[in-house]
């Protein structure tokens, strides 16, 4: 995770941030940001799972959505190659901190976000294109780590990376609309899942990180909706609600802070 002492919304590269830009302070929000992060960052502890932090670079206000830096298989850290130059600076940073870690680090030539377009369900790699990622770029990741990924196209602009409507938990969660229909179908194949609404969905349910424990499954991120908790909750998923608003000005959820090493 990367603590946001950088962050604000200093350019629009996502329909999100496009309505924050005329309005609001980045002091203001780098200080809601930095309380947020901490609770969210305390959750994942409290379940059990280490936290290791990177610093973030002044000028890299996006560096805080550390999902978007690579794609981590093993030991084989897939760097990303950013859509727009506004978050190309990130990708040196984020380089050398997986070859400090001595993660063997691999480049592709088309373009690709990371684990904001990649997600891992039961071993299979879903990837994500049509806003962020290219087919050949994700092909190209998917070939670093030995994968034939399962390739689904989204269609909806404010869901412009993968995951922010597609939480590979079990069941999977997923807003259809933001995909076309052969990729709805091969969401279904993949296994069961569960349609979000476009409320929850506007929330980034979606977006919410899956964490496996052993057998225990836990969701983390918000939970507007009570039926849809009370689904959860009967098959065995505790739920842990955070609240994220200074990053959903950014287009950003829990899924987003967060990369699984
Ligand atoms: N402002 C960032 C961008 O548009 C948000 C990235 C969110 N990350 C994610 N994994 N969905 O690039």
């Amino acid at each position: 995770m990367c603590r946001p002492d950088h962050y604000g919304i200093y350019y629009s590269i996502n329909p999100w941030m496009k309505k924050i830009l005329r309005n609001e302070g980045n002091q203001k929000i780098r200080r809601e940001a930095l309380g947020q992060w901490h609770n969210l960052k305390s959750v994942y502890e409290e379940e059990g799972f280490a936290v290791q932090p990177i610093s973030q670079v002044s000028g890299c206000p996006d560096m805080v959505f550390v999902a978007n830096a690579g794609l981590v298989c093993g030991n084989i850290f897939v760097s990303s190659n950013f859509r727009y130059a506004e978050r190309q600076p990130e990708e040196s940073h984020f380089r050398k901190c997986f070859q400090g870690q001595g993660f063997q680090v691999k480049t592709v030539e088309g373009k690709f976000e990371g684990h904001g377009d990649a997600l891992f369900h039961k071993g299979t790699l879903v990837c994500m294109i049509g806003f962020r990622s290219s087919d050949r770029g994700v092909r190209q990741a998917a070939e670093h780590v030995g994968k034939t990924p399962v390739v689904l196209k989204l269609v909806d602009e404010r869901f412009y990376h993968g995951d922010t409507c597609f939480c590979p938990l079990d069941p999977i969660l997923f807003y259809p609309r933001a995909f076309d229909r052969p990729s709805r179908r091969k969401i279904e194949r993949l296994g069961e899942a569960e349609a979000l609404g476009e409320k929850d969905a506007l929330a980034f349910v979606g977006n919410g990180t899956p964490l496996y424990r052993g057998t225990r499954q836990i969701y983390v991120g918000p939970m507007p909706s009570k039926n849809l908790r009370k689904k959860l909750e009967n098959r065995g998923i505790s739920i842990r609600e955070v609240s994220l608003p200074a990053f959903k000005k950014s287009g950003g959820g829990a899924r987003c802070l967060t990369l699984f090493l």
